[in-house]
């Protein structure tokens, strides 16, 4: 009989939001009229901007015509792409990043995971705990970890707590560490970095060797100009860092698909025989190789988000759902519960009232509020105790929810 990957046997049963959603569904099945306000999967709510919608309408129709047809593109995504996402995502942020070190791709969560192609066997991982689960799972699949122990840690990788204590931003490892996976703002307690934390990270992966993958899904949340949001603002960063960025919370697109990642030329990792092997062209021939490319639609499609009108819909929608985190915040603490994130990222994350655990609470809005958050156990094992309330929905299910959380049940 044909072997399978014994590692996927180590996971946890299921990915978090497919198990939730299974719950929920078990639930909507024994109530059916129940109205179920799901804050849980950060997924986006509000349609399409509109200079991203008649982008993609006027890529149709090029496709339609026979001189504008386009067949496979660019693996590492269309020069107007990659050059618009240099243009405003690095060189206004003073950021030194060419076209040829951006890859276009269809989510952060895929090349947060395929990324391990390029990497050995053998490096220590670390992982801040409560973490977006991808970046454990895929390590667990790759086999690059033992069992799981009952609080869900993984043996083999190093997790480095986020606390109410530290802010949510983890110490640096006491011990050297190859690979490290930082997110910031940070899915799932909110917190965002400063430049001083992230120099020192920067500093620590240079003095190490190490690399950093820095995953800026929620970058366009962050509302202080003081506070990074590309690693590459921090000198040195080019040296030691890949960047992931997705335009699915910022653009709406996750349901659309467009993402990029950042592999710096002279970047380095070693081989076998201890010499350095650059990382971009080892990350192009694994795109060009296992990928073909986000369709020329939705490229341009996320190319209009970097239009003059792209940007400004943008902006009302990132302020839109600030504008939700600020009621979810608001409307929790002025019911006695803490709450912490939520002011530059569209997740608050909320301390568990007294007796309640993660799934306790979970189990409890869903029961009693018909509310659906994210136990924040499914984080991780420092994620017990907490629970997600993601931002994403309408004005009038926030607003529901949060009647409903704060009277319906007196939590
Ligand atoms: C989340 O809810 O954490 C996100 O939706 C996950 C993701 O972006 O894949």
């Amino acid at each position: 009989m044909t072997r399978i990957n014994d590692n996927y046997l180590k996971l946890k049963a299921g990915y978090l939001f497919p198990e939730i959603a299974r719950r929920v569904n078990a639930f909507a099945e024994t109530h059916p009229d129940a109205q179920i306000i799901k804050l849980g999967i950060g997924d986006v709510t509000e349609p399409l901007p509109a200079a991203c919608r008649q982008a993609m309408h006027d890529a149709v129709d090029e496709m339609g015509q026979r001189n504008t047809f386009r067949g496979y593109g660019p693996e590492q995504g269309y020069a107007f792409l990659r050059e618009a996402i240099v243009e405003h995502e690095y060189t206004a942020r003073g950021c030194d990043i060419t076209p040829d070190e951006i890859f276009v791709s269809d989510g952060s969560k895929c090349d947060s995971g395929n990324v391990l192609d390029i990497f050995g066997g053998d490096n220590t991982i670390a992982v801040t705990d409560p973490v977006y689960p991808v970046y454990v799972d895929t390590n667990v699949m790759a086999g690059h970890t033992g069992d799981a122990n009952d609080a869900g840690e993984f043996a083999g990788l190093v997790y480095l707590p986020l606390t109410a204590d530290n802010d949510f931003t983890a110490p640096l490892p006491d011990q050297p560490v190859d690979l490290i996976y930082l997110c910031f703002p940070n899915n799932p307690t909110g917190a965002v970095a400063s430049r001083e934390y992230l120099e020192r990270w920067v500093a620590y992966a240079r003095e190490h060797g190490s690399i950093i993958l820095f995953d800026t899904a929620y970058r366009d949340f962050i509302t202080d100009p003081d506070i990074p949001a590309s690693i590459y603002q921090i000198d040195g960063a080019r040296e030691c860092a890949i960047e992931f960025y997705s335009f699915s919370k910022s653009a709406g697109f996750t349901g659309t698909r467009c993402a990029f990642t950042v592999v710096p030329k002279g970047l380095v990792g070693k081989n076998a025989a201890g010499e350095a092997v650059e990382l971009n062209g080892l990350w192009s021939r694994r795109q060009s190789t296992k990928f073909n490319g986000v369709s020329y639609i939705v490229q341009r499609g996320a190319e209009a988000a970097y239009s003059p009108e792209g940007r400004a819909q943008i902006r009302d929608l990132i302020a839109f759902y600030l504008e939700n985190a600020r009621i979810i915040r608001e409307s929790l603490t002025a019911a006695g519960m803490t709450v912490y994130g939520g002011e530059h990222a569209p997740y608050v994350w909320v301390k568990c009232p007294e007796g309640l655990d993660s799934w306790g609470l979970f189990d409890k809005l869903l029961n009693e509020a018909h509310v659906v958050g994210t136990p924040g156990s499914g984080f991780g094992a420092a994620g017990e105790g907490y629970f997600r309330i993601s931002a994403f929905n309408s004005r009038e299910n926030v607003e529901e929810a949060m009647k409903r959380i704060t009277a319906g049940i007196g939590v």
